[in-house]
């Protein structure tokens, strides 16, 4: 949950290492550091809170000499946000400073044992074992003490180590933490995530599970956890820097908002040709598909809501049972999963530990995993043994919008696909889904044209408490509406189904408490509208989300916003637009950082 990032060249480091810090700030932000190696001497600069007030204190890296180091953005997960607990950890000996993005489950155990060696520790983290253990292991033969170290750790961990004993040579070494090498000319970088390299380079190298790598200004070497020395595939990023970057916007979240009829066409576009669907990144036969006897869908937070939807999609389309389980629960439910069962795992970053560890589980019981993920070369990505890029490009906010929405968009191409394999659905049925789903992004960008007054809206509604209600697909955008609420703007919101209100939650219904009501499911309007009734019976005031046309919700509910008018399969990835909007204004409202969030990080990576 934590971003790190190195550079060995010929330039200053510093100021390189905030501006990288700075772009991977959303994996964490609660206390950052550098490393810098200068005239023989490590120089570590960290402070508690923001990477503004590590530049502060730096002069934005000028008071900072050196052209070799490491820096860190931390989510704390051992020992509170303080200066002494940020990263980089020196060694006793000052020769090395390490940063780490991981957990070190067994850093009790080496702490003892180091402490009983007479190793002195500064702070209360996991990772300052690391830096103890280098020390102790080193006799001469940096990549070796790395190796040694690395046997001893427990748990995940990417970790970037400067020494004074290599003036020029950066170490690396990852284990179920993502980590990124980045190639320049005169000068190499290390890094979590593209997004803090794209400014500097477009030729990357992803480091694999107990690889170990060496970065001076002119070369990189790869190794793997024999010391074997390994040749790396070098990608090529496709966006550019300005894709990481607000573009004008006042916050990263509404500059992503905005960018979802772009995203889910760069999702949907490429797999539809004359018509037809094809996965370019795989093809499922008829026959691999009649051999499904279920599928599973698992993820976590908004991953996990955008798989409800989709449950109701692939069922309705495909006639196959689909469950949808919470990752976190999942990895430990001793599941009912087996050789005929498909899973579908989402996630945004293909980082999330709940995420990897139900992947494992399910494959560990035989099943094919299909992964549905937006970032290139993570970690669930490669474990699964087919990945559908959902191609949003970079997100940065904390709150996923365009993930969201193209996580649904993947979701509506694979239920239209299978449905057809199977032959579920008619020629015309087909026709007309195609038609439908390639129209997706115009009919977003109409939902977010004719959405001009949510300013005014969220303002009205952004009560203490707020209850988000909906049935079938709508229910999914309910629960998807109250997330984005609660992560933002910190308002009390929960979600119910609409059916569900009258056994026992409808207590807490009075003048006080708005309910938001979406209501898109045409088949099921009816239904929503008895509940929007029953609620302002009780002095409910009401905001309820329809499509445009729909007359008789504007005679019950006091507020009404208009989406689009689609085949109701695909109205949950209109729907939630709006509810994107109305959150991100509410926090705006309430003067709220909106793209961090309060104790919340981008990936979450620990369980
Ligand atoms: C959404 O706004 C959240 N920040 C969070 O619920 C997120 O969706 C969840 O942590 C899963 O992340 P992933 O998609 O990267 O696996």
């Amino acid at each position: 949950m934590c971003g790190i990032v190195g550079f060995t060249g010929s330039r200053k480091a510093a100021p390189i290492l905030l501006k990288g810090l700075t772009r991977l700030e959303y994996r964490g932000y609660d206390s950052a550091g550098i490393a810098v190696l200068h005239d023989g001497a490590i120089e570590v600069d960290k402070v508690s809170g923001r990477i503004a007030k590590l530049s502060e204190k730096t002069k934005d890296g000028s008071l900072v000499p050196g052209v070799i180091g490491i820096g860190h953005t931390r989510w704390a997960t051992h020992g509170a946000p303080t200066d002494i607990n940020a990263h980089p950890h020196l060694s006793n000996d000052g020769k090395f400073a390490v940063v780490h993005n991981g957990i070190i489950e067994n850093y009790l155990a080496l702490r003892e044992e180091l402490i009983a060696d007479g190793y002195v520790f500064q702070s209360e983290t996991d990772t300052e074992t690391i830096v103890h253990l280098l020390e102790m292991y080193y006799t001469g033969d940096i990549k070796s003490a790395v190796m040694k170290t690395a046997s001893r750790l427990e748990g995940s961990y990417a970790l970037g180590i400067v020494s004074t004993d290599a003036p020029e040579t950066l170490f690396v070494v990852r284990e179920s933490s993502p980590l990124i090498l980045g190639i320049g000319v005169g000068e190499n970088y290390f890094a979590s995530d593209v997004t803090a390299l794209v400014a500097h380079t477009k030729n990357v190298i992803y480091m694999e599970d107990g690889e170990i790598a060496e970065l001076s200004p002119n070369a990189i070497s790869v190794y793997d956890c024999t010391g074997q020395k390994i040749t790396k595939p070098v990608s090529r990023v496709t966006w550019n820097v300005e894709a990481a970057e607000k573009g004008g916007y006042d916050h990263f979240m509404l500059k992503e908002i905005m960018e979802q009829p772009a995203a889910v066409k760069a999702a949907l576009a490429p797999r539809i040709h004359e018509g037809q669907i094809r996965l370019d990144d795989f093809e499922l036969t008829a026959e691999d598909l009649k051999d499904v006897r279920k599928i599973i869908i698992t993820a976590c937070g908004s991953a996990y809501y955008a798989g409800c939807s989709g449950r109701y999609v692939i069922e309705r389309l495909c006639r196959i049972p689909v469950e949808v389980e919470l990752a976190s629960e999942l990895r430990y439910a001793d599941p009912m999963v087996d050789e005929h069962t498909l899973v579908l795992v989402i996630s945004q970053s293909g980082e999330t530990a709940d995420t990897i560890a139900a992947l494992k589980e399910c494959r560990s019981r035989g099943a094919k995993i299909i992964g549905i993920v937006n970032v290139v070369g993570s970690t669930i990505a490669k474990l699964a043994d087919y990945t559908l890029y959902t191609w949003a490009g970079p997100e940065i906010a904390v709150a996923t919008t365009k993930g969201f929405t193209t996580q649904l968009a993947v979701l509506y191409l694979f239920a239209v696909y299978a449905a057809e394999k199977l032959g579920r659905l008619s020629p015309e049925k087909y026709d007309s889904l195609i038609r439908q789903l390639m129209n997706l992004p115009k009919r977003i960008q109409e939902a977010i044209d004719m959405n001009y007054q949510i300013p005014s809206v969220a303002s009205r509604y952004a009560s203490q408490s707020l209850f988000f209600i909906g049935r079938n697909t709508d229910y999914a955008i309910a629960l998807e509406g109250a997330l984005k609420m609660k992560e933002i703007s910190y308002l009390h919101a929960e979600s119910y189904a609409a059916g569900e209100l009258k056994h026992g939650t409808i207590a807490l219904i009075d003048e006080n408490q708005p309910v938001i009501a979406v209501c898109c499911n045409e088949v099921l309007a009816d239904k929503t509208l008895s509940n929007i009734v029953e609620v302002k019976a009780r002095g409910a005031k009401v905001l309820a989300l329809a499509f445009r046309g729909n007359t008789k919700i504007v005679s019950q509910a006091d507020d009404v916003i208009f989406i689009p008018r689609v085949d109701a399969v695909f109205s949950a990835i209109l729907a939630v637009v709006p509810l994107q909007l109305l959150a991100y204004y509410a926090a705006k409202e309430k003067g709220c950082d909106i793209d961090k969030p309060k104790n919340l990080a981008k990936s979450v990576t620990v369980e």
